[in-house]
């Protein structure tokens, strides 16, 4: 059974990869997508948004990560993929799910859903173009606006060559509305050769068992409720309490104060607060002491007025950090 750390753009960057797997339970994290559109990306580009890339692939607590691609070209995508592959990321996903429509107006993402031969061609030039030692996976939804498709896609996908798909049980219409149709995640499993991975909705440890019960996956990959419970992986493995509670979050305090150092040094402080806003929203599920810091922040914009207010809920900077 593995437990993957879901790629998301704009929330699961660098830094709360890194603070997501120190406290850890996670086999493998995916990075954001990185766009391939028309020119052979540089090496700087994947360090930026994947700085693991400079450190064997692994985040500081030793999780390894893959690098994803998202784009509509298999040429392209290969010659990057080629290019990527030279940095030794732990492995190559490639996103057909992103729901975005400036990504789907240049046909990425979801919008290859309809187009089973194109999926099939995209990860066989991509797994040609990679050393066998990098896994080359993919990551799709159920459909566009229906998953009639979703098995020809996910077949296309293994016949391709990926080494193992997961599957965000949803269609692009669906967005990110609950519930995700896992039923669907057992249907592929069925009909392809190889591991699939359930992903959607899974926000507690409940919902993991009763994801594995109705997907038949062994392995389920984590999104929003990874970062809102960053304990959720340790949750699922029996590590940890199987419910969040007050002495988590003082055991998070240091984390979401590591995280606002991390934030500040890749971000200017309009958007290094934006982001911490973000996570702090996001726990405001499970923490209702984080539901009570995201309110006090809620109007900050600059980093001195954040501090001050960070500090009187107990946020400081703790140097002896797990
Ligand atoms: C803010 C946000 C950004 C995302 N960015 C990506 C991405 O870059 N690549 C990708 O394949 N999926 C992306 N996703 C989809 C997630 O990886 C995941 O499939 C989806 O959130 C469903 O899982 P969940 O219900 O556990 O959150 C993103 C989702 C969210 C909410």
């Amino acid at each position: 059974m593995r437990l993957l750390l879901a790629p998301m753009e704009g929330v699961a960057d660098f830094v709360l990869r890194d603070v997501l797997t120190r406290i850890g339970g996670y086999d493998l994290a995916v990075s954001e997508f990185v766009r391939v559109s028309g020119t052979l990306l540089p090496p700087r580009t994947y360090v930026r948004l994947c700085p693991e890339i400079g450190s064997g692939s692994r985040t500081a607590a030793g999780t390894p990560v893959a690098v994803q691609l998202l784009g509509s070209d298999p040429a392209l995508l290969a010659a990057n993929a080629a290019r990527l592959a030279r940095l030794a990321p732990h492995g190559i996903d490639l996103n057909f799910g992103c729901p975005a429509k400036v990504v789907n107006r240049h046909g990425g993402g979801a919008m290859l859903l309809d187009r089973p031969r194109l999926l099939h061609d995209i990860v066989q030039a991509v797994s040609a173009a990679v050393p066998a030692a990098i896994p080359v996976s993919a990551k799709m939804r159920l459909g566009i606006a229906d998953p009639s498709l979703a098995v020809d896609c996910a077949q296309a996908l293994a016949d391709g060559g990926a080494q193992a798909i997961v599957v965000h049980a949803r269609t692009r219409e669906q967005g990110y509305r609950a519930p995700a149709h896992w039923e669907w995640v057992a249907r592929i499993g069925l009909a392809v050769g190889v591991p699939v991975v359930a992903n959607g909705e899974v926000w507690s440890v409940r919902d993991w068992v009763r994801c594995r019960e109705v997907s038949a996956a062994s392995d389920v990959m984590l999104g929003r409720g990874a970062v809102s419970d960053p304990w959720l992986a340790r949750r699922i493995r029996g590590e940890h309490d199987p419910d969040p509670g007050p002495a988590d979050w003082i055991a998070l305090r240091p984390h979401v104060a590591h995280y606002w150092a991390g934030v500040q040094q890749r971000a200017a402080p309009v958007h290094a607060c934006g982001r911490l806003k973000l996570w702090l929203g996001l726990l405001r599920r499970n923490y209702p002491e984080a539901a009570v810091v995201h309110t006090a922040v809620r109007g900050i914009v600059d980093a001195v007025r954040m501090n001050q207010e960070l500090h009187r809920h107990g946020i400081t900077a703790n140097p002896t950090l797990p």
